[in-house]
């Protein structure tokens, strides 16, 4: 029978080595998979952790090999090209770091026998993902099986898939599920099980098909009843099984997504798959932890990006009912020399997760237009993907995930089934009112198109707290107040068949410098390490979750400098009562938002009561400001300039960068400056940064604004020398 079995113990790791058998001789650290090493230099800023060539060997004996016929390596994530050796022999190289394949090592086995694999995550033009705004951590990050099968067996060596398919219809009452399976070795006959119904099916070439009836199906039902069953197959020495849903969606242009006929708007977050100081290479606690945290939150569906996530984790989605975006990581700027790269990570992505009911989608990329624009190769590129997504896969329809300079005329639309947009309005640029407008205008526009919300969100350090909140000052207020926007602008246009948050967790971007700290994105509504909610996610809790709940904001705001506070409590309880030293203060009745107006003048508790929960926090009357709230430790960066008197008949920072680049000298000065600017804003700014729809849109926005995102990379004294400089050049 199939065995298999984990070898995740007795790696040793060579960082660097010219060859297998070097590598095999230089010893090494011994560790246990899942491993990268990336872990801590991926995630502390300068753009600078290893990417090249490392080494993992580990010896194998006959022994520890349970009794089978055909033995197979399978290795579920090595990043990012991996070449397996065994005895000194290259078995196989696989291009693509976030997917499953295997090698069979039957004939080259001996008594003691050293396997080798390499993985590389340096630069290369022909290998996604090349420019992103995360991480490309490297290794065996992912679990490492030893498989062993008799002669005759379900099939394993073809795209990394199961060997087995399953596509239920469900119409009326019922569902017809269909079950393939592909056999290595020869076999006349299958068994197919479903519930309680087996079938004997005939073995033709390798491969056996069968219709299953289910009556009175029980449908899979998203959060709300996410039932599953399990599909065996038998050959007289193998057996493997599947668990699969039936359900029925759609995406609806004007009702947006339906699931089981009924409308069901996928409201949730995007994630990434790394934690603080592992990497990506995560326990399966981990992966607990992380759905229990978007469980908790309540929301109904997760963008798995930007690429292929653990198998581990898709079967979470399906039990937890949350439905997925899967996607490949064709992303940020298209390589003329990976488009076959782009094409073998989609079908690995397709063949090997087909069965999960969770999935609804296949993503064909990411902002591929934020560099070069819709070009010809990439639309050619985009259209391979599709066709390709729709041989393998009758359905479920592919998408696009645009970038927001994309124009929505665009040619690049009309390709996948559906689209959907990043807007970062409020945050990079402009304000929050233009993501309303952008969906306002393209849904008019293209009334019969589906359309959905596949990023959006704000930074936030914990640390930083704001009176005023305002954009860009990366502060855990701006956050929740920009949430609050979205939620509702989000609430109002039922039409968006999903919105993502851009992020669910802080992620590692090792080219961000940024808001208080170095190699992270914050736009995480938890932190990297899973150990601080911001207020953001209550906001969502409140508004997406049953469970009853309050939640006090604020909390790290202790220091208060005004005399009346605003206390703000995000609950899905209808009523609030606020004490105050534990006098009640105010009840206040409503939905998702309370906001109390508190007079302070020293120490204070603040607490917060519903029917059934309550919350408390403790604050207090200050006559200075903490500067430790502001991302800018001498705190003025945000609008010092009001103070100063500004001679408007020459320029300054509030001037736009349209105007500034018009004059010779003045674009000289600022040309230099934005260099330096962008430079921090990760590999997405870097890449973007001549993209002339970005220049159309930042040419309209004041360079201090732009300035203001530039992080700690330029500070308030360099910002006020260019001032200085600008206000002695007069505007013709
Ligand atoms: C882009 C991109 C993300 C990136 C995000 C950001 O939309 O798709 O990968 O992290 O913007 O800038 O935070």
């Amino acid at each position: 029978m199939r065995n298999v079995t984990l070898l995740n113990e007795g790696w040793c790791f060579v960082k660097t080595a010219g060859s297998a058998n070097e590598a095999v001789n230089a010893g090494g650290t011994e560790i246990t998979l899942p491993h990268t090493w990336n872990n801590i230099d991926g995630q502390d800023g300068g753009n600078d952790y290893y990417r090249g060539t490392c080494w993992y060997t580990r010896t194998l004996k006959q022994s520890e090999i349970p009794n089978g016929e055909n033995v197979y390596l399978e290795f579920n994530g090595a990043a990012m090209i991996a070449e397996v050796y065994i005895n000194g022999k290259k078995l196989v190289s696989h291009e693509g770091g976030y997917s499953t394949f295997r090698v069979d090592i039957t004939n080259e086995l001996e008594d003691v026998n050293k396997i080798v694999v390499s993985t590389n995550n340096g630069d290369n033009d022909y290998v996604y993902p090349q420019k992103a705004d995360f991480t490309f951590y490297g290794g065996l990050y992912r679990e490492v099986n030893l498989i062993t099968v008799p002669k005759t067996h379900f099939a394993l060596n073809y795209m990394g898939s199961p060997g087995i398919k399953v596509t239920p219809i469900v119409s009326g009452e019922d569902a017809d599920v269909k079950v393939e399976v592909w056999v290595t070795g020869n076999a006349e006959t299958v068994d197919i099980t479903i519930d309680t119904i087996t079938k004997t099916v005939e073995v033709n070439d390798g491969y056996a098909v069968e219709y299953i009836m289910i009556k009175n199906v029980h449908l899979w039902n998203g959060i709300y009843d996410p039932y599953l069953y399990t599909a065996t197959a038998k050959l007289p020495d193998d057996e493997i099984s599947t668990r699969f849903g039936c359900r029925t969606f759609l995406m609806d242009p004007e009702k947006g997504f339906i699931l089981n006929g009924k409308s069901y708007p996928l409201r949730g977050v995007s994630r990434h798959q790394d934690w603080r100081g592992v990497g990506n290479a995560l326990t399966k606690d981990m992966h607990d932890e992380d759905i229990a945290i978007i469980k908790e939150m309540g929301a109904n569906t997760i963008r798995l990006a930007h690429y292929q996530h653990a198998q581990y984790f898709y079967e979470l989605c399906d039990k937890a009912g949350i439905i997925v975006w899967a996607e490949i990581p064709y992303i940020t700027m298209h390589m003329k020399n990976g488009v076959a790269n782009t094409l073998s990570q989609m079908e690995e992505l397709v063949v090997q997760n087909y069965n999960h009911p969770s999935i609804v989608c296949w993503g064909l990329s990411n902002e591929i237009t934020a560099v070069s624009g819709a070009s010809d190769e990439i639309l050619e590129n985009h259209r391979k993907l599709n066709d390709l997504c729709h041989k393998l896969d009758k359905t479920r329809p592919t998408v696009l995930a645009n970038v927001f300079m994309l124009e929505i005329d665009s040619p690049l639309l009309e390709i996948p089934d559906i689209n959907s947009y990043n807007l970062y309005f409020g945050w990079y640029l402009g304000e929050l009112e233009q993501n309303d407008g952008f969906f306002d205008q393209y849904h008019a526009k293209y009334p019969n198109r589906v359309i959905g919300f596949s990023e959006y969100g704000a930074d936030a350090n914990p640390r930083f707290q704001a009176l005023i909140p305002e954009r860009g000052d990366y502060s855990e207020s701006y956050q929740a107040v920009y949430h609050e926007h979205m939620l509702k602008m989000i609430e109002a246009r039922p039409y968006l068949w999903a919105t993502h948050v851009w992020n669910m967790f802080d992620f590692a971007a090792d080219g961000r410098d940024e808001g208080g700290e170095h190699g992270v994105n914050q736009k995480g509504l938890v932190t990297m390490d899973r150990k601080l909610k911001k207020d953001a996610f209550y906001l969502y809790k409140a508004y997406w979750s049953k469970e009853p709940f309050v939640h006090i904001c604020g909390r790290r705001y202790v220091d208060r400098v005004e005399e009346m506070t605003e206390v703000k409590v995000y609950s899905n309880e209808a009523s609030i009562t606020l004490k105050v030293d534990g006098k009640v203060f105010e009840t206040k009745n409503g939905q998702n938002i309370f906001k109390f107006q508190v007079p302070i003048s020293k120490n204070h508790v603040i607490s917060a009561e519903s029917s059934c929960c309550e919350d408390t926090i403790s604050i207090r009357k200050v006559s200075e400001q903490n500067k430790d709230y502001l991302f800018s430790k001498d705190g003025d960066i945000i609008n010092w300039f009001d103070k100063e008197e500004l001679n408007k008949d020459y320029f300054s920072v509030t001037d736009t960068l349209g105007e500034l680049m018009q004059h010779p000298e003045a674009g000289m000065i600022v040309s230099g400056l934005m260099e330096k600017a962008s430079a921090s804003r990760g590999d997405v700014a870097e890449s973007v940064k001549d993209n002339p729809n970005l220049q159309r849109m930042m040419s309209r926005m004041t360079l201090h604004s732009i300035l203001k995102q530039a992080g700690e990379s330029i500070t308030t004294e360099q910002i006020k020398g260019l001032n200085k400089m600008l206000q002695s050049i007069k505007k013709s």
